[in-house]
């Protein structure tokens, strides 16, 4: 394994230890068909779609769907949202019974609906807040909590040494950054070097975050910030593939690229799958998105991205891509 700093590992979330690589949350992506697509290629930790704290509380038919984990195997994050320190600690105690091994705080999210009501990454400018809400869930939570941060606001703000410190003091059992500030949303590169002075700050685990998308990008990260793990988004849609680059660069070894084939079982289990959770008209609008992302890149892919889109069963998909596999 590449080297990492040795830390304090919460005995309640002694399964992290091994921990290595981690699917994050993506809205609209990280749902559990996904989730299990990840799996078999060695995701190890892996969390559900960001959601909102009150969407739980007013009992939302749609945002319960979210944290759809029931018999997840392997471990599972919730990731909650929300200014509200009453409302996220209600939130998850509304987790109590369900299957989850994590409860992680979004502190990252950019997004002008999520930011406007000072959610997400606006708490990285409202650090007393930021520190309520912790603080709240932590003692309500009925397992570990975790939390998700960006550099800091803008530029002019930057405070991650300083927001992991009050996360570490405040009972959260390990820290991910995503290398960039809120102002930057996903333009430039990452800093790994904040990362690593993060890593260096805290003695809890820093997960790294940040444009890892295949096992050299892994290993370089691991080696210039010496994180506990890698936490991948963008790199893994269409690409479950990448977790098993992963875990062979940490073996110092390379994997084939997967062929046409390959993809396309792993489509068919991911239709299968999708239909039988969420039903065959609304599973096949949801994995359409995935195909294209899967097959991108090879001869035809744009010519077939249309053609599914004007499907609706997973039959008409599945005889789409058999004819893709023929040619
Ligand atoms: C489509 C999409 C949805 C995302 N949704 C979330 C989310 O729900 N919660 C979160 O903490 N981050 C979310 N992110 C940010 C990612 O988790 C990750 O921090 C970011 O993409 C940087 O990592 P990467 O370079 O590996 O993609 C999202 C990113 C994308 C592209």
């Amino acid at each position: 394994m590449l080297e990492r700093k040795k830390t304090k590992i919460d005995p309640r979330v002694d399964w992290f230890e091994p921990v290595r690589r981690v699917l994050s949350p993506m809205a609209g992506v990280t749902d559990r068909s996904f989730r299990n697509a990840c799996r078999p290629f060695g995701a190890q930790l892996a969390f559900c779609e960001f959601t909102a704290a009150k969407g739980l509380i007013y009992d939302s038919p749609n945002t319960w769907k979210l944290v759809d984990t029931l018999d997840e195997v392997d471990p599972v994050g919730v990731q909650l949202f929300g200014n509200e320190p009453e409302a996220l600690a209600s939130a998850a105690r509304l987790m109590r019974g369900k299957r989850l091994d994590i409860l992680d705080l979004n502190y990252g999210c950019p997004a002008k609906k999520v930011v406007k009501k000072c959610g997400g990454s606006a708490l990285l400018a409202d650090l007393p807040l930021l520190e309520e809400i912790t603080k709240a869930v932590v003692q309500a939570s009925p397992v570990p909590v975790s939390a998700k941060i960006r550099t800091g606001w803008d530029e002019e703000s930057i405070n991650y040494i300083e927001t992991g410190l009050l996360l570490q003091d405040a009972g959260v059992c390990w820290v991910t950054l995503h290398g960039r500030s809120r102002a930057q949303k996903y333009r430039g590169e990452a800093s790994w070097d904040a990362i690593a002075e993060l890593v260096d700050a805290l003695d809890i685990p820093v997960i790294g975050n940040g444009d890892v998308v295949d096992g050299e990008s892994f290993s370089r990260m691991c080696e210039h910030t010496k994180c506990h793990a890698v936490m991948v988004g963008r790199g893994a849609i269409g690409n479950p593939w990448l977790f098993s680059e992963m875990e062979a660069a940490d073996r110092g070894q390379e994997t084939a690229k997967p062929s046409l084939d390959d993809i396309l079982d792993v489509v068919e289990i991911h239709i299968a799958d999708v239909g039988s959770l969420r039903g065959e008209v609304i599973g096949s609008r949801i994995v359409r998105k995935h195909i294209a992302r899967y097959i991108r890149g090879f001869d035809g892919a744009a010519a077939i991205r249309r053609e599914l889109y004007e499907t609706d069963t997973a039959e008409e998909m599945l005889s789409i891509l058999r004819e893709m596999r023929s040619k």
